[in-house]
């Protein structure tokens, strides 16, 4: 894997070494993925994104779900509003081919499609979704603002971006405990059970250095969102933050 995780910090990579190795780990970690998710966050995943679906605006009728990986947000999305129509977005195809067996699976085709792109350069014209979406992928990006101005030109003016992250807490009891689990935990059992070390090595260190609540929400503000609002989940180890296009 290319740059050696060990060796240099994940704020001094470029935006090509941080695509490159994002690209590979999302490609090679596919078929243990959902199981790891469900493992690591002892289920609280599912409610994290059953939450997000329920602040979507309450007369959407088309959302982009950005970083759609293997389709967990968008089929959640689908099968609690079913008036939807929702689009996945992603730029590694195992895992999009996943999101499709799974959407074949629920019978949920005709509710959900997905396209191949990079959220830098979103393949869709300006206003045309009520809100889009992006879980547990913007920590992935390095043009943090670029990508929420990027989320805001392809949603109606009023419409709503809803990104769903791990954040760590400042200083707190929890914080101490995750920062711990982050180190010692989820690098071995990711090890283990996906078989590749790096993958949650970057996955792990991408977590502890991706911004604090408040500084998101100030992303939020430069990006020229408006009505910004916060909800910790699960002592804030998880953060849903959500703006409106102006
Ligand atoms: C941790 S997974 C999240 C998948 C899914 N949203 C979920 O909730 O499980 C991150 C996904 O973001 C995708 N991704 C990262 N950067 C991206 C970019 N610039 N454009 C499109 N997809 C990207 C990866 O390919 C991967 O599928």
């Amino acid at each position: 894997m290319e740059p050696d995780l060990n060796k240099k910090p994940l704020n001094e990579w470029s935006e090509r070494e941080r695509i490159r190795t994002v690209k590979k780990i999302f490609s090679t970690i596919t078929p243990r993925y959902d199981l790891l998710n469900h493992i690591l966050s002892a289920g609280q995943d599912i409610r994290w994104r059953n939450f997000t679906s329920r602040r979507l605006p309450e007369k959407a009728t088309r959302v982009l779900d950005v970083a759609t990986g293997t389709g967990d947000l968008a089929i959640t999305i689908a099968k609690k509003h079913p008036r939807l129509h929702v689009t996945g977005v992603d730029f590694v195809k195992e895992m999009m081919e996943v999101a499709e067996e799974k959407t074949r699976r629920a019978g949920l085709m005709s509710k959900i499609d997905y396209v191949s792109g990079d959220a830098m350069r979103l393949p869709f014209d300006n206003n045309m979704f009520d809100a889009a979406t992006i879980a547990f992928g913007f920590r992935n990006i390095s043009n943090r603002i670029g990508a929420l101005r990027e989320m805001s030109r392809v949603i109606k003016s009023g419409g709503k971006v809803l990104v769903l992250e791990m954040t760590l807490p400042r200083e707190t009891v929890s914080s101490r405990f995750f920062k711990w689990y982050l180190k010692n935990v989820l690098p071995r059992v990711g090890r283990v059970i996906s078989g590749n070390k790096d993958a949650y090595d970057y996955l792990s260190n991408s977590i502890e250095d991706f911004l604090k609540p408040d500084e998101l929400t100030e992303y939020f503000k430069q990006a020229g969102l408006h009505e910004i609002k916060v909800f910790p989940l699960t002592l804030g180890i998880t953060c849903l933050h959500e703006g409106i296009v102006p």
